[in-house]
């Protein structure tokens, strides 16, 4: 069957990503769907191993600041558009490399946006470029109040004002060549295949070894979580309904205090590992602080459930003790991807 439309997903190999691929492979058989990633430590093809054969699936290993590999993968598979995920996305290696942001999240947009305008000329029709962002860039909320659309940005680490500014071009390139675009941006997403350098796999991961649990600051710090499928799901919909030019805020409407979230997370493990009540409770060690951690994200994400219908599907319970038994059920894929530098990077981290 001759493919309808021929969609370039980049970042596909990574946590969010491959959730999204997974989905649009599954539910558009008549879409071409071509899987660029530079499979950094963040990207494993064994995110993909049930979809891999699939007819309607490709994968690309390259890199999105890398021109002139761009413009040939746009001459030769002929993209309708672009869902744009490939990033450096962890805030504590944003920290120590700050560079590495700025190279992959602004000038591999940049590179992407203009190998996309320079390949569709003046012919946008049928066109669309997504960009793929997060709530980070709106900065730090107090103890009240919600990210709407409208609120400023005000980015506070290396990571989300490289995400900010990505998301200034993306904008840029809309009102200055007319190129189509849509955004999104994001709260915290957890689910199986996330790296364990972020909070809820770590911790999973250290309870499975018996590890310390390190919580930073006050433990007061305030997370919106969102289960990643529901985030694949609001993607599709903004993909193919959201109006050129918009930006959605996407969200779980389910904020937790890490020190809250751990200590769910402690209880969960206790029981499914069979442990005697409050045992990883007592793993549980309040370390130095984050700099310029922010304190709190939430977000108000009326305009996406009122303009597209998008809602989060499970409550966070359910998708929490999925998670939890996902990484206890798939240790294969935890030792692989803990090998290696993810030791060096535990040592920089937290000794
Ligand atoms: P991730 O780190 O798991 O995956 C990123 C992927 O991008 C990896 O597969 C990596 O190999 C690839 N990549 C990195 N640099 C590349 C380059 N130069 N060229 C090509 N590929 C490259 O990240 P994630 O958590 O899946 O996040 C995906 C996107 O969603 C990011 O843009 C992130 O900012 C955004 N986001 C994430 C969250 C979250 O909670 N994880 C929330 C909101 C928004
Ligand atoms: P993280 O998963 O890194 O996401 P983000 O910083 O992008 O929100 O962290 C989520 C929260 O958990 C954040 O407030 C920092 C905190 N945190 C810890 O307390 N300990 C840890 O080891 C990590 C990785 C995060």
């Amino acid at each position: 069957m001759a493919a309808t439309r021929t969609i370039l997903i980049t970042g596909g190999a990574g946590f969010i990503g491959s959730h999204l691929v997974r989905l649009f492979v599954h539910k558009y058989p008549h879409y071409h769907i071509v899987n660029l990633d530079a499979l950094t430590y963040a990207g494993n093809l064994a995110n993909l191993q049930d979809i891999e054969q699939a007819p309607n699936y490709t994968f690309v290993k390259g890199d999105i600041r890398d021109q002139e590999y761009m413009q040939v993968l746009f001459n030769r598979y002929g993209f309708d558009g672009v869902i744009h995920l490939a990033a450096e996305s962890h805030v504590d290696r944003s920290i120590t490399n700050p560079l590495a942001f700025v190279e992959t999240n602004v000038l591999g947009t940049v590179n992407l946006l203009n190998v996309a305008r320079q390949t569709w000329k003046d012919d946008f029709s049928g066109k669309r470029f997504y960009h793929v962002s997060t709530d980070e860039v709106y900065g730090s909320l107090g103890e009240e109040g919600l990210f709407t659309e409208e609120t400023p940005y005000d980015p506070r680490s290396p990571y989300s004002a490289s995400k900010a500014s990505s998301d200034h071009f993306v904008r840029a390139w809309y009102h200055t060549y007319g190129l189509p675009v849509v955004l999104s941006n994001c709260s915290n997403n957890y689910g199986p295949y996330q790296f364990p350098e972020k909070l809820i796999p770590l911790m999973i991961n250290n309870i499975r070894e018996n590890k310390p649990l390190p919580v930073y600051g006050d433990g007061k710090y305030t997370r919106d979580w969102l289960w990643v499928k529901d985030h694949a799901g609001a993607i599709d919909q903004v993909f193919h309904k959201g109006k050129d030019g918009e930006t959605y805020n996407i969200g779980g409407n389910n904020e937790w205090k890490n020190i809250d979230l751990v200590q769910k997370l402690c209880d969960i493990l206790d029981e499914l590992l069979g442990h005697a009540a409050g045992t990883s409770r007592q793993l549980i060690t309040f370390v130095k602080d984050r700099p310029g951690h922010d304190r709190r994200y939430a977000i108000d994400a009326s305009k996406i459930r009122r303009e597209l219908g998008w809602e989060p599907s499970i409550k966070f319970e359910e998708g929490f003790r999925q998670t939890a038994q996902w990484y206890l059920d798939n240790p294969g894929w935890l030792q692989q991807v803990i090998s290696g530098d993810y030791q060096d990077y535990y040592k920089q981290q937290y000794d």
